[in-house]
């Protein structure tokens, strides 16, 4: 901990009963309602648009008595002003998410990513509320494939694609609400999550899904490009510790050590799936497409004591590939229209 922040810089929410989760919906968001149920006492309000990447299924099995579900937009001022209203906290997941749609359409990315990070901050503003914003460690660029450096809170914003410049643009509202407003807000930039309920349209649902549908994994390029993998739980329980313990105004990077590149994830996925490590295609590359991504956590393990749980990548695609496998009626729906947009753009 530092010894120059006072107590009152800390926000705590243990004495919070209930909190707002914008996106729960979503892959993350969901994962850190089922989180909190099984790690806390608190009752959560579940704000989400159910976009195409929302799916009440994901909460659906979830006690009925402690979380809600209320379906509707964070640009909404209105609806977000009387949710914010009655609540201890919000944890802000919303957002449009994935690169390849930004590139395709940017539109909802500038809305839901810019103007609903406003919107909940306005309201945060009023009620003097308590704020946690997810956001990515894309917002600084990418680092080269022989780089020893690692982002870390001083890395400079360098985004690439509208996904990540829309994420940068609302960090910074972020900020700029804490010092100007007294908003009690705190920023987290995460590295690629995995785990279950993940959108089947990203990089490893996509595959593990095609494989299961009898098609052959989609590379991009060559598949030199490495991202640094961490478990959605990690995630999660690193969200949890920093609306606990973290510095209002205050940035923390959330990553596990993760890095692979995407050819030996798309190896590995076949392998454990019992395929010949080389039936896949190369397709199309992203534009833009970031290289490398490397998250260095040092703050958040050394300031508020975090560490990750899940240490072995391999296991922990295993236990995500059977969740794929076992439920079939969560994923299956969405992957003919996935495939469909993909086929557009030669992916
Ligand atoms: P996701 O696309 O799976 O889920 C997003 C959710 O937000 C969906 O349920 C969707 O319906 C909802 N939503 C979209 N627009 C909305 C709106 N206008 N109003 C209300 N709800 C809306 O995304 P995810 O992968 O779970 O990401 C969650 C957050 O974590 C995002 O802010 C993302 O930038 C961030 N993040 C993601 C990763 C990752 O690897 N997936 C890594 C770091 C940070
Ligand atoms: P993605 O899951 O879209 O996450 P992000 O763009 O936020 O990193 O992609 C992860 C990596 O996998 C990225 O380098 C792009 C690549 N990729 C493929 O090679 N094939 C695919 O089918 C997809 C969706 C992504």
């Amino acid at each position: 901990m530092r010894d120059t922040v006072s107590p009152s810089a800390r926000a705590s929410v243990s004495a919070m009963q209930r909190l707002l989760v914008t996106g729960g919906a979503g892959f993350i968001g969901s994962n850190f309602v089922r989180w909190l149920m099984a790690n806390t006492d608190v009752s959560v309000v579940v704000l989400d648009k159910l976009t195409y990447a929302g799916n009440e299924d994901s909460l659906s099995d979830l006690p009925a008595d402690r979380v809600q579900l209320v379906v509707g937009d964070i640009c909404d001022a209105e609806l977000v002003d009387s949710l914010v209203a009655d609540t201890d906290a919000i944890v802000h997941f919303a957002a449009e998410s994935h690169n390849d749609n930004s590139l395709n359409d940017p539109w909802p990315f500038v809305q839901t990513n810019i103007v609903g990070t406003y919107t909940l901050l306005q309201a945060a503003r009023k009620h003097d509320t308590r704020i946690h914003h997810i956001s990515t460690d894309e917002v600084y660029g990418d680092l080269e494939l022989d780089d020893p450096d690692k982002f870390d809170e001083s890395t400079p914003y360098n985004p690439s694609s509208p996904y990540s410049s829309s994420k940068g643009a609302s960090d910074l509202l972020v900020r700029a609400w804490v010092r100007s407003f007294g908003v009690k807000a705190t920023i987290s930039n995460c590295s690629n999550n995995y785990g279950p309920y993940q959108h089947i349209e990203k990089f490893i649902p996509r595959q593990i899904t095609n494989v299961l549908s009898g098609l052959r994994p989609k590379l991009y390029g060559t598949g030199e490009n490495v991202r640094d993998w961490i478990h959605v739980d990690d995630h999660n329980s690193a969200v949890w510790t920093i609306l606990n313990h973290g510095v209002i105004g205050e940035t923390y990077l959330i990553g596990a050590d993760g890095e692979k590149n995407n050819k030996e994830v798309i190896e590995s996925i076949l392998g454990l799936l019992g395929q010949p490590t080389d039936a896949y295609d190369l397709v199309t590359d992203r534009p833009g497409h970031d290289m490398r991504y490397a998250i260095d956590s040092s703050k958040l393990r050394a300031e508020l004591g975090w560490k990750p749980k899940y240490r072995n990548f391999t296991e922990g695609l295993m236990a995500t590939i059977d969740w794929y496998k076992a439920n079939d009626s969560w994923w299956r729906p969405a992957k003919e229209a996935t495939e469909a947009k993909y086929a557009k753009t030669g992916q």
